[in-house]
Order: C-alpha cells, then structure tokens, then sequence
C-alpha cells in the first residue's frame, strides 16, 4: 500500500517556478489600456506593481528563480504533503486512487502565501512600503497580512462586506500580523461611496473591493498594489504547488489520469495544474479540470472577452471568460470562488482545448466535504471543497465506467473560519443558487462596447 503522507525534505524545495506561457500553443493576447484600446506597457504599470512583477507578468522564459531570501520564507511550511486519499477512497469504495495536495498548512491556511511573501519581497525590494489589496474569503488578505508582518510593510486590506461579517476571525488574524482591513464597499475610497450610494446595502464583491485597493495604492507613492489571483506572476508564484507534487507521484510511484483543482480567480489551480500541463502539452495524457462554484459560472457560461478586471472600470482589459464586470454573485460561502473573470492564462488554455470545467450546486459540494472531513479528518475551506467534490464524481464515473483512475487534486486549505459555512449546511439552511441566463446576460451587456479579442 502507498503511504499515507508523502513528504519531501525542504532541501527539495523548488528554487524556480514554472511559466506556462512559454509552452502554451497559443499566448494569451494583451492586456489593454482601456483608454487607448492599446496593449499596457510596463509604464502604465508602473504606479502599481514593481518592475520585476511587471516583468514577470510579460516574461516568457519558462522558468523564473525564486529569491532565496523568499525560499527562506516558504521553508516555514514548504514543502508541503501529498496524501493518498486511502480512507476517502474506502469510504466512497471506488477502485480508483486518490491523491491529495495539501496547501492547508501554511501559516494562513491556503496556498495564497506562496505569492504573497514573492509579492511583498519584490514590493519591499523597490523601495514601497506599503500594500493595499483586497481580499474575498479573508484567505489572500490573511496571505498579504502574513507577508507584510515578515516583510517589515504596512498592509491594508479591503475585505468583501458579506465575508467580513461572515468571518470575524479572519480579521482578528489579519489585525494580529499588524494589517488594517476595512468592509468593502467603504468610505474610505471614491469607488466605494459610488457604490454605496447607489446600493447602501451592497454586500460588497472582488471586483468592488479590487476598485477600492487600485485606487488606494495608485493615489500614494508608497504604496503598491498586490492581487491575490488571475494575473500571471500570481500563477507564476503557486507552481511550486505543482513542481513538488510531480515529485511527490513520483516517489508514490504514480502519475495522474486527472488533475483537478478549485477556480476563483484561478491561482491554486494554475499552481498545481501548470506544471502537469507542461508534461500533457509534453505528450502525457491528463484531464486537466477546472472546479467552479454554479452560483458564480465563468468558465462554463461566461463567454470569453475583454472586461475589466473590477467593478469600478479602474484596471486593464483583461482578454479572459467573464460574467460581466458589474456580476455580483450570490453569497455563497466560498467568498474565494465569487469573482466574475478568470485568469487569463487559463482562459486561454480553456479556448485551446487543454483544459475544462464544471460547475457544481453549493449543497452538493458540502456533501462532499463532511465526507471528506469524516474520512480524511482535514475540514476543508468552502472553496477547496469543490475540487474534493470534482474528484469524487470523477472517481464515482470511473467506478459508473468499470475503469480504475488516478486522481489527484488540489485541497487549497483548510476551512477553520469557516464553520459559520458549515453550521448552515448542517442546519439545512444553505440555499443553491439558480443563476438565471437573463441575469447573465444583464451583466454581458456591460462589456458589449468592449474591444472584442481577435
Ligand atoms: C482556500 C482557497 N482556495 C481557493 C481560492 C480561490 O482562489 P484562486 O482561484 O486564485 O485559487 C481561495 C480564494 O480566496 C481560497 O481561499
């Protein structure tokens, strides 16, 4: 029987991150200035990001070093385990194998720190002293808070009003590594007054709170912006997820039929799926899919176009599947997965074939995490409890199909600050959301005057 827990020493910590776009068949076509319609340049960017994220964000080498003085940092819980899922495996009794990698352990709970110490690094390298983001679930903004404290900088977080109030100790944990967080929709921003007047009663969404943190950080000279998802330095970061776990089948002996992995704005999945990618675009045969929540349905009913990466039309044309910028999802409780686009890079990978997705309904993806938590023990976060849903049907086909799969997918952290989540699937009160197709289109008709990519 393969091990339970397979571990690698923190001498096998990656020390380069893995650039899909260099091995895609086609690029992601450019990020635009809406003003212009003409691609950004670094300049334009510049108010932002520091030059080497800017850099990262073009680069097209396959593969970028890591910082020592960030591996230092990433040694505090990197690598992290692989499981083999032999107790979901029985208690679902599939003939399948179940492979899990777990980001859960970080100091914040998720993968999001994998980026947020290289984006606090390079931020700090620069000279900024300050971040301002926003953050959904509380995860990223945990991330950033985590980074910053590490870091010596002063971070501000603008948190989506529903999470915020769904999820106190989340901002008890922020405030304890020294960040300052604000509910979203604030007063604190032009953005944000715009949208409480029109609606006092917004609960607020990435795309409004990504309005207020670009408006923060473009008005002061310390500061820089960080994003916790979709642009490609953000995927860049997390494909040490994907590196260790190659080596981690490797020494289980295996090699995944399917990866899977969760999508909000697509980070946790580009970290663990670029890399296999890398091996599929190399001949391996994978299914490579793509978990999203049916309430917020991007990849499989939002067409791909040029939008905006925010409600408050502040950022770029970004070419990706969009529900529209002005989308605000149902509040599910898997605030991470409730943003209208998605990454760029995996928005193409989806127009070419190398990727796919499905959509799962919110009771059904509890379903599958108290399974899971009742035979694996780990209570997954909301978010990651879709990707634990996708291998379960997966698994559930194979056996339907009378085949054996190898199954690996992403548990992106764990759901502690999330029982709020919980108590309301127990007590039967979580509702599953029908996004009707008019209120789909409602929204599409806000990116209708936009460039359409070629
Ligand atoms: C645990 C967890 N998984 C997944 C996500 C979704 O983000 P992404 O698609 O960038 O991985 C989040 C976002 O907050 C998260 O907290």
């Amino acid at each position: 029987m393969t091990e339970t827990k397979v571990l690698l020493p923190e001498s096998a910590l990656p020390d380069r991150w893995y650039n899909v776009a260099a091995d895609m068949p086609n690029r992601p076509q450019p990020v635009l200035h809406p003003g212009t319609g003409q691609p950004v340049g670094p300049d334009d960017l510049a108010p932002l990001f520091p030059m080497e994220l800017i850099l990262q964000e073009v680069s097209e080498a396959p593969e970028v070093p890591i910082p020592e003085p960030v591996r230092e940092i990433l040694r505090l819980w990197r690598p992290t385990p692989l499981f083999r899922a032999h107790r979901l495996e029985q208690t679902l009794g599939t003939r399948s194998r179940i492979f899990y990698k777990y980001e859960g352990v970080s100091p914040a709970g998720s993968h999001k720190p994998n980026t947020a110490v290289a984006q606090a690094y390079y931020s700090k390298q620069e000279g900024r002293e300050r971040l301002a983001t926003e953050t959904g679930a509380g995860q990223w903004g945990s991330a950033l808070a985590l980074a910053c404290r590490l870091l010596g900088l002063e971070c501000k977080v603008y948190m989506v009003k529903v999470s915020y109030h769904q999820k106190p100790y989340r901002r008890s944990m922020m405030e304890t590594w020294g960040a300052s967080v604000v509910a979203s929709p604030s007063q604190e921003t032009q953005a944000g007054r715009a949208i409480l007047e029109a609606n006092p009663d917004s609960p607020g969404s990435l795309g409004i709170a990504i309005s207020e943190a670009v408006e923060d950080a473009a008005g002061r000279e310390d500061t820089a912006y960080a994003l916790g998802s979709v642009l490609n330095h953000v995927l860049l970061h997390q494909t040490v997820i994907g590196q260790e776990a190659l080596a981690q089948m490797d020494l289980a002996g295996a090699f995944p039929d399917v990866v899977i992995g969760c999508v909000g704005g697509g980070s946790n999945f580009a970290g663990l799926a670029f890399p296999f990618i890398r091996e599929k675009i190399g001949g391996k045969e994978i299914d490579v899919l793509a978990c999203e929540p049916a309430a917020c349905p991007t990849l499989t009913r939002g067409p791909f176009a040029y939008d905006f990466g925010d409600t408050g039309q502040l950022t770029p044309l970004v070419p990706m599947h969009t529900l529209g910028h002005d989308f605000v999802p149902a509040g599910i409780h898997a605030g991470g997965l409730r943003y209208h686009g998605v990454a760029p890079l995996i928005s193409q990978l989806v127009l070419d074939g190398l990727v796919r997705a499905e959509a799962y309904a919110q009771n059904d993806v509890f379903a599958s995490a108290v399974t899971f938590a009742g035979s694996e023990g780990i209570i997954p976060a909301p978010e990651s409890a879709h990707a634990i849903h996708g291998a379960v049907l997966n698994a559930m086909a194979a056996d339907d199909e009378g085949i054996e799969r190898t199954i690996l997918f992403n548990l992106s952290g764990h759901g502690h600050f999330d029982m709020a989540a919980y108590d309301d699937y127990l007590a039967g009160r979580l509702e599953d959301f029908a996004l009707p197709e008019d209120e789909i289109q409602r929204a599409l008709a806000a990116i209708e005057p936009l460039p359409k990519p070629a």
